[in-house]
């Protein structure tokens, strides 16, 4: 039966193809942050800017800091959630301070500000 034959080679094609459209779709599993950041700020920044010897994030604060700096020049108007979003994955990345992944410690410095 032809078509009996047909319809095992379309399911069969459907089934290898699954995984290959969910990983075509990274706006699906790429954290906000990193979003964020390569949608607004990579454009002038190259990975330098962030290892260099100079950097002006000494510590996660400093981070923070930065990220809220650079969102207002550029006139993003983030909020705190955005901005802590984008710091998180700057740490990760480039700048590994302790204690980024404490929420308590990025209100704190939003409410100091
Ligand atoms: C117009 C170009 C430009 C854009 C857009 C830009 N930056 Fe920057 N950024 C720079 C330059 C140049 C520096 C280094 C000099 C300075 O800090 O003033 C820098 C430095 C930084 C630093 C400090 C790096 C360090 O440790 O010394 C952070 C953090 C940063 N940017 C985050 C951001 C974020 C977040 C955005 C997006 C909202 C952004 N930048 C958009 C040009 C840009």
């Amino acid at each position: 039966m032809i078509e009996q034959k047909w319809r095992v080679r379309v399911i069969a094609a459907i089934s290898l193809l699954a995984p290959a459209i969910a990983l075509a779709a990274p706006e699906k599993t790429q954290p906000r942050g990193e979003l964020l950041y390569q949608n607004h700020c990579i454009a002038c920044h190259t990975e330098q800017v962030h290892w260099r010897e100079q950097r002006l994030a000494k510590d996660w604060q400093g981070l923070l800091h930065q990220v809220r700096r650079w969102q207002t020049n550029t006139g993003l108007r983030w909020d705190d959630e955005d901005i802590r979003a984008v710091a998180q994955y700057l740490n990760s990345r480039y700048y590994r301070f302790p204690s980024s992944g404490d929420s308590r410690t990025a209100s704190k410095d939003a409410a100091s500000k």
